[in-house]
C-alpha cells in the first residue's frame, strides 16, 4: 500500500513539473517586432545624427552617460523629448554639467533634434531607454 501511495505522489510531482514546464513556455515574453523595428530605428538614428560621438550608455563622452540622462529624467518625471524639441532646458543638476556643457548640447537641439519628425524621436528615445537599466 506505501509503495503505491508513494508512486502515486511520485507520478503526480512528476505530472505537476511537466505542466510547470508547459506554463513557462507560454508565458515567455512575446518579441514586440513593432518595438524592435522603432528601436533598430534609434540606433540607426543615433549614428546618422551624430549623438554617439558625445554620448555613451554608461560612461561620459563629451556629453554625460545616457543612464544618468535616463535616470534625471525619471526622477523629475519629465520627457526626454521636451527637451530634444526645445521645449524645456537642461533640467541635469551641476554633477553632471556645467554651463558650457549645456551650450553644446543647445546647438545640437537647435540644429539636429527640435528640426526632427516626432516618429524620429521617439525612435532616438526608444533606442536610448533600450541601452540603459
Ligand atoms: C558635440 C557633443 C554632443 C552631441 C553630438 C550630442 N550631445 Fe547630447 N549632450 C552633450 C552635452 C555636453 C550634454 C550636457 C549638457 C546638457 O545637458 O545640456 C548633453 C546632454 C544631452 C541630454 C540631456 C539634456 C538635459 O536635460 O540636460 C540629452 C537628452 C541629449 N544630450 C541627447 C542627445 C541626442 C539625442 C543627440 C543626438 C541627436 C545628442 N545629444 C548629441 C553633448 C552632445
Amino acid at each position: 500500500m506505501k509503495k503505491i501511495v508513494f508512486s502515486l505522489v511520485l507520478s503526480l510531482s512528476m505530472l505537476s513539473l511537466v505542466s510547470c514546464g508547459n506554463k513557462a513556455k507560454e508565458e515567455a515574453p512575446k518579441v514586440d517586432e513593432a518595438q524592435v523595428a522603432l528601436i533598430a530605428k534609434g540606433q540607426a538614428l543615433f549614428t546618422e545624427k551624430t549623438c554617439v560621438a558625445c554620448h555613451n550608455a554608461d560612461a561620459k563622452l563629451v556629453g554625460p552617460s545616457l543612464q544618468s540622462i535616463v535616470d534625471s529624467y525619471k526622477a523629475k518625471s519629465v520627457d526626454i523629448k521636451t527637451f530634444l524639441k526645445g521645449e524645456t532646458k537642461s533640467i541635469l543638476d551641476s554633477t553632471l554639467v556645467d554651463s558650457s556643457m549645456v551650450t553644446i548640447m543647445a546647438a545640437n537641439v537647435v540644429n539636429i533634434t527640435s528640426t526632427m519628425a516626432d516618429e524620429d524621436l521617439d525612435a532616438l528615445i526608444a533606442y536610448i531607454n533600450s541601452i540603459v537599466k
